[in-house]
């Protein structure tokens, strides 16, 4: 009898199979991508959407309360007692008014799924208790990931909760943000400092891992991706089990894209959603690789033929020019998106677009997003930037329902955050000049006052 799970190649013409517990992570006939997949007929998955509703009231469960793993029969590749859980998930979708009348939405129309809620800040937890769960189920002792920040802060976050494992995470050198630095060495990290970006960490993680054995975390890991698929499965939940017209979501390497399209494939498969939201994915115009080849080049997933000579000859040129990723949103400064075919297999399955927008749009979203309530870090707004474009651009509608997907906590980067609303021209010079970012259109300087009570009155009677 076949295996109820088991990992699959996404290639149609190839699906070779491989067992639930091997740990390559590609495949072995093509060398494509995996997803995990699923014998239903024989699983128990919900006959409505509406039967999790329930799990509320069991919330001293620790799996039900994790907001991953309460949707456990819609990745059921664990046991309930092998899984690894640290309270991820517990995240909210924000009625945004205020960013709304930014973006252009009508009122009660934009929404922001605010994933910087989850323990390490950022969404990748969702991921991680999925990755973690996988590892401990193949007895692995180290786990590895390279990162722009976030997932390395998620696996040494998994790592030191839980004692199980060393987190080895490979970083660019300088690529990474204050704040992810410091949760990298705090929480007991092996940090390895490469000298380069994170397209050379992706590659050398990659080798290394294969080489000594060590887990692999990065979202190449199809488990990775099942995890985030609960990301969709709370917005569904928060909007009464009524796909949005539109998710929005930043790109970088391209796993969240490719989760929430495998989590809307299998609703529609088991018949628990009619109809499907459209995703736009939203890049760094200094990071563009996605949006060059599906708006300029026109790739598309086409029935599981991509065309490969033009993707190839993208990165050829990118070579050749000697063309680095570059943008202050440095959580999705990626140009070579592993999961890139994967992406383009959900934008085709979910009618998606997808855009780039400047620095200067990211940190003016980024600077609205904060003035309207909760905050993100520059690569989260991308969404709300990219919203504002597709609005004006007439592809979404002010009267749709839109989500954008905030995907991590504003005190990720403080740095690029205290610059936009410095009074001090060199520390903006320093930080966002060279990014091309020329105005800090929404700042909120702080108010120098001498040390002086009638002086400081005066300040506050005149500015508030
Ligand atoms: N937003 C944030 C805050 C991120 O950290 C990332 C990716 C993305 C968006 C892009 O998501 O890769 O699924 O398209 N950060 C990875 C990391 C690459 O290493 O932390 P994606």
């Amino acid at each position: 009898m076949s295996d109820v799970v088991f990992q699959r190649c996404i290639n149609p013409t190839c699906q070779a199979t491989v067992a639930a517990d091997d740990t390559s992570f590609s495949c072995p006939s093509c060398g494509g991508l995996l997803d995990v997949a699923y014998d239903w007929d024989r699983l128990t998955p919900p006959r409505s959407l509406r039967e999790f509703e329930a799990k509320w009231s069991r919330r001293s469960d620790p799996l039900d309360f994790s907001g991953v793993w309460r949707f456990r029969e819609l990745l059921p590749f664990a046991a309930p007692d092998k899984i690894m859980t640290i309270g991820e998930g517990q995240t909210i979708l924000q009625k945004a008014d205020i960013v709304g009348k930014y973006v252009g939405t009508n009122p009660g129309q934009l929404f922001l799924q605010y994933e910087g809620m989850n323990p390490s800040g950022s969404f990748k937890d969702n991921g991680m208790t999925a990755a973690f769960t996988h590892a401990r189920m193949v007895g692995a002792r180290r786990a590895a990931c390279a990162s722009t920040g976030n997932t390395s802060a998620s696996l040494a976050v998994f790592c030191s909760a839980t004692g199980l494992m060393r987190a080895i995470i490979f970083i660019g050198s300088g690529k990474i943000s204050y704040g992810k630095l410091a949760q990298a060495l705090d929480h007991g990290a092996l940090t390895v400092q490469l000298a380069g970006d994170f397209d050379d960490a992706m590659q050398r993680v990659q080798q290394v891992s294969r080489k000594l054995g060590i887990y692999l975390v990065n979202s190449l890991n199809p488990f990775r991706l099942e995890g985030q698929k609960t990301i969709m499965f709370r917005v569904l939940e928060a909007l009464h089990w009524e796909a949005p017209d539109w998710i929005v979501v930043p790109g970088g390497n391209l796993g969240n894209v490719s989760a929430f399209g495998k989590a809307f494939s299998e609703l529609k498969h088991l018949g628990l959603l009619k109809r499907l939201p459209r995703i736009a994915v939203i890049n760094a115009a200094g990071a563009n690789t996605f949006s060059q080849l599906f708006d300029r080049f026109a790739v598309r997933w086409n029935a599981g033929k991509p065309d490969g000579n033009i993707i190839d000859g993208y990165y050829r040129a990118l070579e050749a020019e000697k063309i680095r990723a570059a943008t202050i949103a440095s959580a999705i400064e990626i140009n070579h998106p592993v999961n890139l075919p994967k992406a383009l297999r959900a934008l085709d399955l979910c009618d998606g677009v997808v855009r780039d927008v400047t620095d200067q749009e990211i940190l003016d979203a980024k600077a609205k997003v904060g003035a309207g309530g909760l905050g993100c870090e520059p690569a989260s707004a991308a969404s709300v930037a990219g919203a504002r474009k597709l609005i004006k651009e007439g592809v979404i509608a002010p009267s749709d329902r839109v989500v954008c997907i905030l995907t991590g906590h504003q005190l990720k980067d403080p740095t690029a955050t205290v610059a936009y609303h410095s009074t001090d021209q060199k520390t903006f010079d320093e930080v966002l000049g060279h990014r091309g970012v020329r105005r800090a259109t929404y700042a909120n300087r702080a108010v120098q006052v001498p040390n002086d009570l009638d002086e400081i009155i005066k300040a506050i009677e005149l500015y508030s």
